[in-house]
């Protein structure tokens, strides 16, 4: 079955890269730091990896063998497998909640893009980091001018098309930020005053450990693996029968973790060790980083313009996926042309985008849900409720109405490894996964 004018990956590396480009981008970089420092540290970071790996990873399969059984994008999919139901409404919530992240996404994305023209002043200001950030942050008209050139450069990519788009910009650069991220790690963890940030984030401490922070580590592994929106759907889609979709989920999973908590490592020694605040917010990646580039003087520079850089780009794989996933909708279900969806799209999301940026600064005074912000409101709507919601329905979807064995075999074929979906993955998606889900839920809005 190979489908006619939708593209397919050009090799098995190229759709591993993109994917895992898709997962590895402002997620681990910006928001899990910010995340485990808000809700207490080592603690919640084993949370985050128990849901990662006993919820996340079967949806991962899940997402990847629904897309290419049905080879199409997050409603279509469930419109091909469940004819005449009501369950494509779940790819209709999905392709809102890309809506909603990646409105707010361009925008944190833009600080990156900015800081890479920025952070050579930012790293000779010395200890004024913070001021400084948040000084540029709260302005009206920069950061909208940053979040435009980032959204433009996502409609650009994602309207030249799947393969020679998307695929030949995830293949290049990404092992250049892993490779950053250690020169980062290696000064970070010799600052002097590194041990009490190294315990922060490696020592857990269950006390500080709240229901609201069990209810965004799940969040956070939705969103940081691409998750519960049908992201992982429209990929699939674009898989051939031969790929070997159990081996791409471990493989992604497993890289998406490892950059994550390379970030953590990054930046909680130093966090300490300037005396800076952990619980600090979405400001910590970018008011740490150029703090420890700084403190390698002239050299640390040159890498700190680099490391923005490579965030960058590892935001645009991850944006361009929202993008497609939102785009592939009207492309498949409304036969618009590429461009035109492309376009369309982006530039409403562009307009979303806005008050997620001002509520940082002029607006500042709009809180919504119990104190947020804006930015910080739509992130806990997207991924704490839309994401882990749909991950949720996914799980009914396939353990209690398509079918366990239909998928098993759907995600078995073309998988040579020593690792297939079993008896394990039907235990998991079935009863552990969804009912895990649900006690959070119920958890985090005080049933018990
Ligand atoms: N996972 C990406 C990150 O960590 C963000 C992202 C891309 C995403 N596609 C998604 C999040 C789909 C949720 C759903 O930065």
């Amino acid at each position: 079955m190979e489908i006619k004018g939708r593209g397919n990956w050009g090799s098995q590396f190229g759709f591993i890269a993109a994917a895992a480009g898709s997962a590895v981008g402002l997620g681990n970089i910006w928001k899990f730091p910010y995340m485990t420092g808000r809700y207490g540290g080592a603690a919640f970071v084993l949370v985050y990896l128990l849901f990662v790996l006993l919820i996340c990873i079967p949806i991962m399969n899940s997402e990847l063998l629904v897309g290419r059984k049905s080879q199409k994008n997050a409603v279509g999919a469930f419109k091909v497998l469940a004819p005449g139901s009501p369950w494509f409404i779940v790819g209709v919530m999905g392709i809102l909640a890309g809506f909603i992240i990646l409105s707010y996404y361009s925008v944190i994305a833009g600080w990156a893009v900015a800081f890479i023209f920025k952070s050579g002043a930012y790293m000779a200001a010395g200890a004024d980091h913070a001021n400084i950030f948040v000084g540029s942050i709260t302005s009206s008209v920069a950061p909208l001018i940053w979040h435009a050139i980032f959204m433009f450069m996502c409609i650009g990519i994602v309207a030249a098309g799947i393969e020679k788009g998307i695929e030949k910009y995830s293949k290049i650069l990404m092992p250049l930020l892993v490779l950053i991220m250690l020169v980062l790690i290696i000064r970070s963890v010799t600052l002097s005053g590194a041990g009490a940030g190294l315990s922060f984030y490696l020592k857990p401490d269950f006390s500080k450990l709240t229901a609201e922070g069990v209810l965004a580590a799940l969040g956070q592994a939705f969103f940081s693996l691409s998750l519960g929106m049908g992201c992982m759907i429209t990929y699939g889609s674009y898989l051939k029968k031969d790929q070997d979709i159990p081996a791409n989920s471990y493989w992604i999973a497993g890289t998406d973790t490892g950059i994550a908590l390379l970030a953590g490592l990054a930046i909680f020694p130093a966090v300490f060790a300037f005396g800076l605040e952990p619980g600090a917010g979405p400001g910590l990646t970018f008011i740490t980083v150029p703090a420890v580039f700084a403190a390698m003087g002239p050299v640390g520079h040159f890498f700190g313009i680099l490391f923005f850089f490579l965030l960058t780009i590892a935001a645009l794989t991850s944006a361009i996926s929202l993008l497609e996933v939102v785009s592939a909708y009207f492309i498949d279900e409304s036969k618009w042309d590429r461009k035109k969806a492309v376009w369309i799209m982006g530039i409403i999301i562009f307009l979303l985008g806005i008050p997620s940026s001002l509520g940082l600064g002029i607006w500042s005074g709009v809180k919504i849900l119990g104190g947020r912000d804006i930015l910080d409101s739509l992130d806990f709507i997207a991924s704490n409720i839309l994401l882990p919601l749909g991950g949720f329905l996914l799980c009914i979807f396939i353990g209690w109405y398509w079918g366990t064995d239909k998928a098993i075999e759907e995600g078995n074929t073309g998988a040579k490894g020593a690792i297939t979906l079993g008896g394990g993955y039907r235990f998991l998606i079935k009863y552990v996964a969804p009912v895990a889900i649900f006690i959070v839920f119920l958890k985090s809005i005080g049933v018990f």
